[in-house]
């Protein structure tokens, strides 16, 4: 399924910090946003403690304010999500045997 939006890794997203010329993204909830013209990120860095370039779903609970903010700066992609890891791969009874039998 394909939503039609550019899909970022975490890695791709790391350089979009603000910094060189480079616009700044920060990625909330799976999605991710252009915070470039946003003055209270200004040079990719928002009220001297978060750096653009990153997930800060985490940091929302600390911040003075809701989500709502997303509502004022555009959505560019979202963000690919990380791997599930992949449960153990089970045996057949007969290698299952084998191992024991080691
Ligand atoms: C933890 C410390 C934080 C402080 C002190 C802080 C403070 C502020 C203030 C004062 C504003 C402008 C007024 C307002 O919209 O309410 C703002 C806007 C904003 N904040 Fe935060 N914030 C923090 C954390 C975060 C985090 C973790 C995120 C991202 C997950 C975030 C994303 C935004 C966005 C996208 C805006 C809107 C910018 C705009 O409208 O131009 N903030 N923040």
């Amino acid at each position: 399924m394909t939503t039609g939006w550019p899909v970022f890794t975490e890695d791709e997203l790391r350089r979009y910090d603000g910094q060189h010329g480079q616009p700044a993204y920060i990625a909330y909830d799976g999605k991710v946003y252009d915070v470039s013209r946003a003055p209270d990120w200004k040079g990719g860095m928002h009220k001297g403690l978060h750096y653009s370039g990153l997930d800060l779903t985490r940091s929302l609970r600390k911040a003075p304010h809701d989500a709502s903010v997303f509502q004022r700066v555009p959505q560019v992609g979202i963000l690919k999500p990380e791997g599930i890891p992949s449960p153990q791969p089970r045996l057949s009874p007969v290698n299952q045997a084998k191992v024991k039998r080691r």
